[in-house]
């Protein structure tokens, strides 16, 4: 029988998002968030104290500012690390063992504010934090919420990590010794690994690897990350498609079935036009990029970024540098103010350089990525292979580059070159000449670079596809919010 009492207004569910606190994990978080946000969520996102900072001084108040709109708030919390106004990527080590000794209690505080704050913020319904931070789901069940794991490297990256504590029951990690980083050894097959690729060697696998220290941080945090926190969660979130990592993604849902590939998190998901000052960008983009883009013929020029952790030195530098002045194409480059931590304050463009590039180039600290890459000027991409980029280029169709850095960056630089046939990989030791000579072939209409770029076009259509009205990650998107609003009522 309906009840004439007037019944009181079911509260939003609210949705926690808790990313780590690095500039690749909190761009696709934000993303999330908006989506989230935009289906009718209370979101709270949570920055770091020093995060925060950053970002204020980057964009000013506006980058926390929803508008009228009170439902989309951030909140921080301590990394652990000593306070600090740098604006420089902190050391990913230090960090990762600072959160984890500081985070459980931080977020279980966090919680209990949120709960008894009132004023229009509905008690929290769900937790999603970092793959990188799977203590928040131990935390998240103790409080009787759901919690979900959104892990923002690749699926074959984090297929790799699910992994590990096989690598090291089966003794190939830790190392023996340090001949091993340079004997043959890290050409080890490592086919038994389901899901991988065909071919796949230890040197194709998450560098943590390589390691001959038994209690080394990451190779112990990573393996208790992905083999006990990932069950414990009630279900896993990944920035992918299913189309471009079929078999790795049937590896893992075959461990971990309730598995949401959700991506490419971009503007079909998150428009930029949605809540538009809120960003997560650590630095302030230049302003001249698109502009400058603009009057550059199509498809004509290469873009060079590696990523916001990439540390190179003073040399490397200056090989890329007269590289990429010999190829002759326009190029824009992003030095990023922290890239370079060798040499006496930095490193600075050679001597003669300029002349020798003749206006054909641009260097900037930092710009926004997707818009350069969705630019038509630009024509290959020279890329670390971070997962949001590797991600970003695909989607635009763009060819890459290959130099990879660290971490799941070789898996991904493997999958681009010999899975999907974006991307050519040039080794970690170059000079200029193998730099000019790689740039020339990707940017080439013909060879290489011309396959690679015609299967990057194809790659684009897949991934808009994909997050388009009945593509298979914006159905697992769909999927996900009923899951979290039912968990809610
Ligand atoms: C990395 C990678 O995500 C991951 O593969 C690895 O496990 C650890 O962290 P990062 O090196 O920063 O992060 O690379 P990437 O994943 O490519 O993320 C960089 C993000 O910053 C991208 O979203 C990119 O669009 C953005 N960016 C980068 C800019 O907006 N402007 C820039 O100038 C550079």
């Amino acid at each position: 029988m309906a009840s004439s009492e007037p019944q009181p207004t079911p509260a939003k569910p609210h949705v926690l998002l808790i990313p780590y606190p690095a500039q690749g994990h909190v761009n696709p978080f934000l993303k999330l968030a908006k989506a989230l946000h935009a289906r009718g969520f209370h979101v709270t996102f949570v920055h770091t104290e020093y995060n925060h900072g950053r970002l204020l001084r980057a964009r000013g108040p506006s980058a926390f500012d929803a508008g009228a709109e009170g439902s989309f708030r951030f909140e921080t919390i301590p990394d652990g690390l000593p306070p600090s106004d740098l604006d420089a990527t902190q050391d990913i080590w230090a960090l990762c063992e600072a959160t984890r000794r500081t985070g459980p209690d931080a977020v279980r505080g966090l919680v209990e504010r949120l709960n008894s704050a009132g004023g229009g913020v509905p008690p929290v319904s769900c937790v999603v934090a970092d793959g990188a931070m799977g203590y928040v789901v131990h935390v998240a069940k103790e409080l009787g919420l759901p919690a979900y794991l959104f892990f923002t490297p690749s699926g074959c990256g984090y297929l790799a990590y699910l992994n590990f504590d096989q690598l090291v029951k089966r003794g190939y990690v830790p190392f023996k010794d340090e001949s091993c980083f340079s004997n043959g050894y890290l050409d080890t097959p490592v086919d038994w690994i389901a899901g991988m690729l065909p071919g796949a060697r230890l040197r194709d696998l998450p560098t943590f690897i390589r390691t001959t220290d038994p209690d080394d941080t990451m190779v112990t945090i990573n393996i208790k990350q992905c083999e006990l926190d990932s069950p414990a969660a009630d279900g896993i979130l990944l920035n992918t498609l299913d189309a471009l990592e079929r078999r790795a993604l049937d590896a893992i849902r075959a461990r971990l079935p309730n598995t949401f590939t959700v991506g490419p998190l971009g503007p079909e998901v998150a428009p930029p036009s949605y809540l538009p000052s809120l960003t997560s960008s650590l630095w302030r983009g230049d302003d001249r990029c698109a502009a400058w883009l603009d009057g550059q013929a199509e498809g004509s020029v290469v873009y060079v970024n590696f990523g916001s952790i990439t540390v190179v030195t003073c040399e490397q530098m200056d090989e890329f540098a007269w590289g990429l002045a010999a190829v002759g194409c326009p190029f824009l480059w992003v030095v990023r103010p922290d890239m370079v931590r060798d040499g006496d304050g930095g490193w600075r463009l050679p001597e003669g350089w300029e002349e020798a590039v003749a206006g054909k180039g641009i260097t900037v600290g930092w710009c926004d990525q997707e818009a350069v890459l969705e630019h038509p000027a630009t024509g290959g991409f020279l890329s670390h292979c971070g997962w949001n980029s590797t991600l970003e280029s695909l989607r635009a169709g763009v060819p890459l580059l290959c130099w990879p850095f660290f971490s799941e960056q070789v898996t991904n630089c493997r999958y681009a070159c010999e899975e999907w046939g974006v991307g050519m990989e040039m080794p970690r030791e170059v000079g200029r000449g193998e730099v000019e000579a790689a740039v020339r072939e990707l940017m080439a209409k013909e060879g290489k670079g011309a396959v690679a770029r015609r299967r990057a076009a194809e790659w684009k259509e897949k991934a808009r596809a994909a997050v388009a009205p009945g593509g298979s990650s914006q159905a697992n998107f769909e999927r996900f919010v009923q899951e979290i609003t039912s968990a809610t009522k």
